[in-house]
């Protein structure tokens, strides 16, 4: 008898020992299963909470159960860190998830929107305008399974990727992260997806996360759903259109990855109609996960519950009562952890919150942690670290600026009978001048390195004056003048010059721009130079900008977007290695009292269509 009841103890303590949630073996909704039976109310809402670095550390990940970190654009663990200080920083907090009851593993999220672009040294791509441009969506999802890797070789499992809005207003200052204006071309451009996790198998069910091994990220999907459709471009602020208008300009792209498994959604900061998408429940839960079937996880953004009071954080609690109840499975707090957490712990102890909403989030957490493989594998893989800008990641990048340059204009001027372009290798002796020509920070524009973007040597790249210094023959004299002045140019004996302007860096709110006008002192540059000299003009601008009457001056102009870290693209083209191949993603305006105006509008009267690019052959 008594050898019985050991015998009945053993069993029962070995099956409870068994944590079927740890066997590999099992599949994700029977892990997910048993967890969430195993979980206190304490577990399940610090799966819910996502932190910044900046307040993170082991301890707190253990004390709180906090399920995700993140960093935001510019929070780096120490200035140039290497990727074995990320992979150091992010185990230390895996090593504090891995210590709690459960061992439940962080997920790691990371802002890796033009390649892993908070990384020194990362390799840096064109921004979605300029991917949009280039038409191939089979480049995009190689430079998805590229980033990846970068974002993998930091110890991080989870980029918050692909921006899938549809632009509809240039003044917005994050039209730059959308890929064009055109649904059905944002719509292509989702097969970054594949890149980013992998492409999931014939028989995966749609809707379901998937992550297709150790060497794929965890996508995100942003911002869902009209953050491309405020009113004057207002960053954050309303889309005022009919359901019917949402969905067929706005939310298309969703259905797209939602198809290919994309892991995570991000919620926008905009409004529809009015009502913040982070309290819109309809939308958040009907749509997206009810009918669209959507089962990964959806995310809030950056403070973004706090915002939806005016003004912010007026009533916290309203924000996560809100937000948790609209259907949002985790909150980027990023800072007031303590304070969400026993808000949210108040709000289901009163009721306010259903338990079963609580369930439904995590469950979703859980199937997406799961899916990406975290429980096995939940540290970096080391070996990786190579591949931080990589030379077959730069190679990538480089195709990626060739494709996505847009050739605008190409003439003969000053009598002579040759179109500029393509340009001579072998002049004697040739100008390169503005703001933007020897400026690496500058060509990659904001979200580099830090959230705003800088200009100089921010990062590792080849500026476009480094390029063309390449590209000519050594016979070639390249004369480098930031800002010349008339006399400097006159008779000194300049085949031609090339003259690279732009935009100054900007990120989200702080890119909103009522003018778009090309920054004075490069529209002084153009005339001190474009008077005397056959020029080339290259436009670095997350957007198309005023052009007239300044392009009269010009021999040729090309939109080069926001190019990234390799400026040898630029040169590979203007000097006729590779042909223009890019079709512009937006509609060149006239004027910003035109805007919106997008391609299919009434009244459309562009300077240059939308798809419009030439190539060097034709006149
Ligand atoms: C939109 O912007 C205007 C002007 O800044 C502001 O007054 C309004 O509150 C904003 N609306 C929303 C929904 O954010
Ligand atoms: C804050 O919001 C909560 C939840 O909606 C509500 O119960 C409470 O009365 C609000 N507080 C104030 C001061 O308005
Ligand atoms: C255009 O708008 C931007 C952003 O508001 C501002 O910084 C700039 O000075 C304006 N330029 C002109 C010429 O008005």
């Amino acid at each position: 008898m008594a050898l019985l009841l050991a015998l009945l103890a053993f069993l029962l303590v070995a099956g409870d020992g068994q944590m079927l949630y740890k066997d590999s073996r099992q599949s994700i909704e029977a892990r997910i299963k048993d967890l969430l039976r195993r979980m206190t109310l304490e577990e399940k809402i610090g799966q819910m909470t996502q932190i910044e670095r900046a307040v993170a550390s082991q301890a707190v990940v253990r004390q709180y159960g906090i399920g995700d970190v993140l960093n935001g654009g510019g929070s780096a663990p120490a200035e140039r860190a290497a990727p074995n200080v990320w992979e150091d920083m992010v185990d230390d907090y895996q090593i504090g998830a891995m210590s709690t009851r459960l061992g439940i593993p962080v997920i790691y999220g990371v802002d890796a929107v033009h390649g892993h672009n908070n990384v020194y040294g990362a390799t840096i791509y064109p921004h979605n305008i300029g991917l949009g441009s280039s038409r191939d969506p089979e480049l995009v999802r190689r430079i998805g399974a590229a980033t990846a890797l970068e974002v993998r070789a930091t110890g991080m499992p989870y980029a918050f990727a692909p921006c899938i809005a549809v632009c509809r207003d240039p003044r917005w200052g994050r039209c730059y992260e959308s890929y064009g204006e055109d649904t059905q071309l944002v719509r292509s451009m989702t097969k970054i997806i594949q890149g980013l996790q992998g492409s999931p198998p014939p028989s995966h069910p749609s809707g379901y996360p998937y992550v297709g091994g150790p060497s794929k990220v965890v996508a995100c999907a942003k911002h869902f759903v009209g953050d491309g459709g405020t009113v004057k471009g207002i960053d954050e602020n309303n889309t005022v259109t009919t359901y019917r208008q949402l969905v067929q300009v706005h939310m298309a792209p969703y259905l797209d990855a939602i198809a290919m498994g994309v892991s995570t959604i991000m919620i926008s900061y905009s409004s529809f109609n009015g009502i913040k998408m982070h309290a819109n429940r309809f939308l958040v839960t009907e749509v997206l996960k009810n009918r669209l079937g959507f089962q990964g996880f959806l995310i809030s953004d950056w403070e973004a519950i706090d915002r939806i009071t005016d003004p912010p954080k007026q009533n916290y609690t309203y924000s996560v009562l809100t937000s948790v109840n609209a259907g949002i499975d985790m909150i980027m707090v990023p800072f007031d952890y303590q304070n969400f957490i026993n808000i949210l712990t108040g709000l289901v102890k009163s009721g306010a919150v259903s338990q079963s909403r609580i369930d439904d989030a995590v469950t979703r957490i859980l199937r997406v942690k799961f899916a990406a493989g975290l429980f096995e594998a939940p540290k970096a893989n080391r070996k990786l670290n190579n591949k931080v800008g990589a030379e077959d990641h730069r190679e990538l990048a480089r195709e990626a600026v060739r494709k996505s340059l847009v050739l605008l204009k190409n003439s003969a001027r000053s009598g002579s009978s040759k179109n500029i372009l393509p340009l001579s290798k072998t002049a004697p002796k040739i100008l390169v001048a503005g703001t933007h020509a020897d400026d690496l920070g500058l060509q990659c524009g904001g979200w580099t390195i830090t959230w705003q973007g800088g200009s100089g040597q921010t990062t590792i790249g080849t500026t476009i004056r480094q390029a063309i210094a390449n590209t000519v023959s050594q016979s070639t004299q390249v004369v480098y003048e930031q800002s010349p002045d008339a006399n400097f140019v006159k008779d000194k004996g300049f085949s031609y010059a090339v003259v690279v302007i732009g935009e100054q860096p900007y990120a989200e709110i702080a890119g909103d721009n009522l003018n778009l006008t090309i920054p004075s002192q490069g529209i002084d540059t153009i005339r001190n130079v474009c008077s005397s000299l056959r020029c080339v003009v290259v436009l670095i601008s997350g957007r198309p900008l005023v052009l007239e009457p300044h392009i009269d001056m010009m021999d040729a102009l090309v939109a080069a977007w926001l190019p990234g870290s390799e400026g040898q693209g630029v040169a590979d083209v203007l000097f006729g290695d590779h042909d223009f191949v890019g079709k512009s993603s937006r509609t060149w305006f006239k004027r910003v009292d035109q805007l919106p105006m997008n391609v299919g509008d009434m009244g459309y009267d562009p300077l240059f269509p939308y798809g419009f690019g030439m190539t060097m052959r034709q006149q």
